[in-house]
């Protein structure tokens, strides 16, 4: 596929995946439980290693992450075990019946349909492995599968360019868990995924003083080679995503990593352990995403010098600091099914959280994104004390300010809230009740306007798709990562978050008067206080271990 095809091919893929009003994307229509896809995907076959439980811990507090000065402890078995457990693992099993249940994963998912896939790459490992391996992570089990074993000069040629201790975690999707349910709009949910965990390994990792930051270089093939994955093929095939370089915090390395061409096609031609299962017994094809799939996959990056991994920055910590536990608040995170209409948030406690998912106020865990931010957020602020109802605008880089400004409508009104910090470039664009528009513009669903606010995230769009189609997905993995960010904020100011992957994306851009691609909204959240369902009972997430599958 030439360049211009790559393009055209995700643009025409993003116009015709637009729910309309009128006429969603294509989608089965119906939920077709007869091949609803297993959410736990095991490689039969290859050697189980089973990960330690971390109980519960105080320390470090969530505010401490955003500065960034724990110091970094060890690489072994229990590190990497709380590592996976924080970032992938179940947090929670719900039944509304005896044996009617499903899990809920640290991770949030579209659906709760669960496209991502895990994988660990580390080096010899006391407690782990002799030798360097790749490993599957399998949640339902809490354990490693392990896919390949690296001989010392493989694991060596890897190792080479990382910093001292640094390892691996890949990422991967299955597109037909969520076209089971979404059809020909599901690759976009997948990527919203790939971004929520991107951000839950980045604060999984956080808790441990390291960080991790995506990884430049690997093409999305060679990739797929290195993680075992690159012989699947059919509707239930993986796809690699990312690779995600964790290290101690503290150590100065550089964010790329090129895969030599002998240690590639030693790889390809070594055994991988394991069977992947089969998730459905048949399926229905959405050609489409296999052609998106096709031309936003990555040709790897070959020109320039490798990008510099970014120096970790110090986050604002002129706020007053909550004692309340980064990994309490990690498990117990939930998307709202519905929100009260009744609660409301202090001003400051909403500038905080804008604080938290502006860059320029807090680096973490943006830093983790080898590109400049794309996106800024459209607010639809319904009850925060203080401040006036309407549409509001979060400018989420200095340079998107002027070309949102010629993007948008004219006539909005550009004015910094009285009272808001001079560090966040926060505007008002409109007073008035914005609750019915949030709930219009997001599929009418009632959460968008009962919550404190709403919002809709901006994709410098053609700018960024100019650089190459690959940039498609990772604009929604950035969307992932600030919506991970803003459930974790909800939690921490005692209110609850969701994400929304159902709008009308034109009706959002006609509010605003976009009337190009240069912006489209990728992606909306709610926040508000939350009403749970009572018919619902939570066990706990390994309440299984000892029982049979
Ligand atoms: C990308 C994405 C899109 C979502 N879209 C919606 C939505 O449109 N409406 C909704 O009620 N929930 C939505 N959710 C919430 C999911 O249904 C929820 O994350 C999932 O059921 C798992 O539950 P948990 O978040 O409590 O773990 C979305 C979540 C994600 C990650």
């Amino acid at each position: 596929m030439t360049v211009t095809e790559a393009m055209q091919t995700t643009v025409d893929y993003h116009e015709r995946t637009k729910h309309q009003p009128h006429a969603y994307a294509r989608s089965l229509g119906y939920l077709d439980w007869a091949t609803q896809p297993d959410p736990f995907r095991r490689f039969q076959g290859a050697p189980m290693l089973p990960l330690a439980h971390p109980p519960d811990s105080d320390a470090p507090a969530y505010d401490d992450l955003f500065v960034g000065s724990r110091p970094a402890q060890p690489v072994g078995y229990q590190t990497i075990s709380q590592l996976l457990f924080d970032a992938l693992a179940l947090s929670a099993w719900k039944e509304v019946a005896p044996g009617n249940r499903w899990s809920l994963r640290v991770n949030p998912s579209s659906g709760d349909l669960h496209p991502t896939e895990g994988y660990l790459i580390i080096g010899p490992t006391e407690g782990l492995s002799v030798s360097g391996a790749v490993y599957h992570y399998a949640p339902y089990e809490h354990a490693l599968e392990q896919r390949r074993a690296l001989t010392a000069s493989e694991w060596e040629a890897i190792a080479s360019q990382l910093p001292p201790n640094g390892f691996l975690i890949g990422l991967t999707s299955i597109y037909w868990r969520e076209s089971w349910k979404y059809g020909e709009r599901a690759f976009r949910y997948c990527h919203h995924d790939v971004g929520h965990a991107i951000g839950t390994v980045t604060f999984a990792t956080a808790v441990l003083g390291w960080r991790a930051a995506i990884l430049d270089g690997p093409s999305s093939e060679s990739l797929a080679v290195l993680l075992g994955c690159h012989q699947q093929r059919g509707i239930e095939a993986e796809h690699a995503d990312c690779l995600l370089l964790i290290a101690p915090r503290a150590t100065p390395a550089t964010a790329s990593l090129e895969l030599p061409e002998a240690l590639l096609s030693r790889l390809q031609q070594a055994p991988v352990a394991g069977h992947a299962n089969r998730l459905s017994h048949d399926h229905h094809e959405w050609p489409i995403i296999d052609r998106v799939a096709a031309a936003t996959s990555y040709s790897g990056r070959s020109d320039g010098p490798p990008m510099p991994m970014v120096t970790p920055r110090i986050g604002d910590s002129s706020l007053p600091h909550r004692e309340v536990s980064a990994r309490r608040l990690i498990h117990q995170r939930r998307s709202a099914v519905a929100m009260d209409g009744q609660a409301w948030i202090e001003e400051r406690t909403f500038y905080r959280i804008l604080g938290r998912v502006t860059p320029e106020v807090s680096p973490f865990p943006y830093d983790a994104l080898p590109w400049r931010p794309r996106l800024s957020l459209a607010l639809m602020v319904h009850r925060v004390r203080g401040l006036d109802p309407g549409l509001y605008l979060l400018v989420r880089h200095p340079s998107h300010l002027a070309a949102l400004r010629s993007s948008l409508a004219t006539g909005f009104l550009w004015r910094k809230p009285v009272n808001c910090p001079e560090s966040l470039p926060l505007y008002i664009l409109a007073e008035g009740d914005a609750q019915r528009a949030a709930e219009v513009i997001s599929c009418h669903q009632a959460i968008a306007a009962d919550g404190v606010f709403s919002l809709g995230m901006l994709a410098e769009f053609s700018r960024s798709l100019e650089e190459g189609a690959w940039m498609y997905p990772r604009l929604f993995w950035e969307a992932g990562l600030i919506g991970q960010v803003l459930y974790l904020e909800a939690e921490a100011a005692n209110i609850r978050a969701t994400g929304i992957g159902c709008f009308f994306d034109d009706v959002m851009h006609e509010l605003l008067g976009i009337t190009d691609r240069s912006w489209q909204s990728l992606y909306h959240f709610t926040l508000g206080g939350a009403v749970d369902d009572p018919r619902l009972k939570t066990l706990d997430p390994y309440f299984h271990k000892n029982m049979p599958r």
